[in-house]
């Protein structure tokens, strides 16, 4: 599939600059120095619901952030935002959104795990249609797999959904359209020490 592809809820996901380093997700001491974890979730999507409740307004707000929603900051399914999805202030302002606004965004919540202005994970998620059903394949490479579960709990907006309108599932970024089937959680090697070769067949 096309990196440019827009994901089943019609955006692109994995803007550059949203994405943490290799660097940042290399083990870097210790046995396992120079390997990294994998998290895998399979995650099904309801893309009904997403198009046929929402207008195009609430879910640009719901995927990235009220602010993007009224000032028009996305275009299409984001071609325009280059290699960052312009978070700026965004996460900050959670929860004041889930006050002012009644709903917080899933870019915005999630960016809240992030150390150094750095995301703690990188994402390399692609939509699936396995058993005939909208679904996405959730990959995510980081350090350690507290950072996907720090990052998770950022997402699920636990205290956000505690003092507003913005309820555990309802108005809360994206979780009223997914739900999490199954997770798995491996260390990956280093290169050098697996058994598949590159995809040009180098070293
Ligand atoms: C239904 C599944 C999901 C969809 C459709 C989705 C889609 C998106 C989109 C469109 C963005 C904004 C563009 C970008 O920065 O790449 C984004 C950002 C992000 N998502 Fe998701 N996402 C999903 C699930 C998850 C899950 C399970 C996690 C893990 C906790 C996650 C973590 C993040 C993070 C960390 C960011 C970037 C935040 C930052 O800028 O610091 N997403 N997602």
């Amino acid at each position: 599939m096309s990196e440019e592809a827009p994901l089943f809820m019609g955006f692109k996901s994995g803007f550059r600059k949203n994405q943490a380093s290799e660097d940042r997700v290399t083990i870097s001491r210790g046995p396992f120095a120079g390997r990294t974890t994998q998290h895998v979730s399979r995650i099904r999507l309801n893309p009904q619901q997403w198009y046929e409740q929402d207008t195009r307004e609430q879910r640009v707000a719901k995927m990235f952030c009220p602010a993007h929603a009224s000032e028009d900051r996305v275009e299409g399914a984001g071609e325009n935002l280059g290699d960052s999805s312009g978070l700026e202030d965004c996460p900050a302002h959670t929860e004041e959104d889930a006050r002012t606004e009644g709903l917080v965004g899933h870019s915005q919540k999630s960016a809240r795990a992030r150390e150094d202005d750095s995301p703690l994970i990188l994402r390399r998620d692609f939509n699936s249609t396995d058993d005939d059903r909208a679904g996405l394949h959730f990959v995510s490479l980081q350090r350690s797999i507290e950072d996907f579960v720090a990052t998770r709990e950022a997402m699920n907006g636990g205290s956000v959904a505690e003092e507003s309108a913005v309820g555990r599932q309802t108005n809360n970024g994206i979780l009223q359209y997914m739900s999490v089937e199954r997770r798995g959680n491996y260390l990956v090697p280093p290169r050098s020490a697996r058994a598949l070769p590159t995809p040009d067949g180098g070293a």
